[in-house]
């Protein structure tokens, strides 16, 4: 079994894939997927493609976070993450879309604890990103991961912008977009949003 990513090393360096990685064989049915992640505090996750079968694992974590993590994620509140939205949210289109998600499989269910993922619009030669850390996994290196992989994501696709929305309250956010070289630009008929850029 590969070693685990340990964020502590990870944080402010981008580690090329494993040569095992980059010519991957396909993977035996009983090996599990994706790679394990140390966090800064010394949890374990495993961060892998998000599936189809991941929407009643979505569901539980929408129910964990609070209306502020959903304001800040969606841009907008709600009460719930309905079945429709969650089917969509994990049956991704590969050719146009990337959805990383980190999964904690100490407890049983195992449950989704952060998520990232891209919307690539072809003919602007962009990606939009979101991310989400649920609040107990937060400050321990996980927004900044799943954003790293998203523009590495973006790059191997050849695009040349990811962005995203963040509410100007989003002090979090902003944070990490600014040490990943994210700069940022104001939406006149948006007020209290900013759309945050990186040219890749
Ligand atoms: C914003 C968010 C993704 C950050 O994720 P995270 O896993 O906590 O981030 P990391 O642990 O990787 O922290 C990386 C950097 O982010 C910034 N940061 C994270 N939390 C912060 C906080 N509460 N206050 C200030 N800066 C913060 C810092 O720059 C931090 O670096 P530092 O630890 O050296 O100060 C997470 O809080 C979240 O999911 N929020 C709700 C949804 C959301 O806002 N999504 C973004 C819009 S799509």
């Amino acid at each position: 079994m590969n070693a685990a990513i340990d964020l502590s090393n990870y944080r402010h360096a981008v580690i090329p894939p494993r040569s095992t990685e980059r010519f991957a064989r396909p993977q035996l049915a009983s090996q599990p997927k994706g790679e394990l992640v140390r966090t800064l505090d010394g949890r374990e996750l495993r961060l892998r493609d998000i599936e189809p079968g991941d929407v009643a694992a979505l569901q539980r974590q929408f129910a964990r976070l609070s209306p502020q993590d959903i304001r800040r994620r969606f841009l907008h509140s709600m009460s719930e993450l309905p079945d429709s939205m969650a089917q969509r949210l994990c049956r991704i289109d590969p050719a146009i879309e990337s959805a990383f998600v980190l999964v904690d499989e100490t407890v049983k269910p195992a449950e989704i604890r952060a998520v990232g993922r891209i919307y690539v619009d072809e003919a602007a030669d962009s990606a939009e990103f979101s991310v989400l850390v649920e609040p107990d996994w937060a400050r321990v290196g996980l927004g900044h991961l799943l954003m790293q992989r998203l523009v590495d994501d973006c790059r191997r696709r050849g695009l040349h912008e990811i962005w995203g929305y963040v509410l100007l309250e989003n002090r979090p956010m902003l944070h990490l977009c600014k040490d990943l070289g994210f700069t940022r630009r104001l939406i006149p008929d948006e007020p209290g949003t900013t759309q945050i850029s990186l040219q890749l």
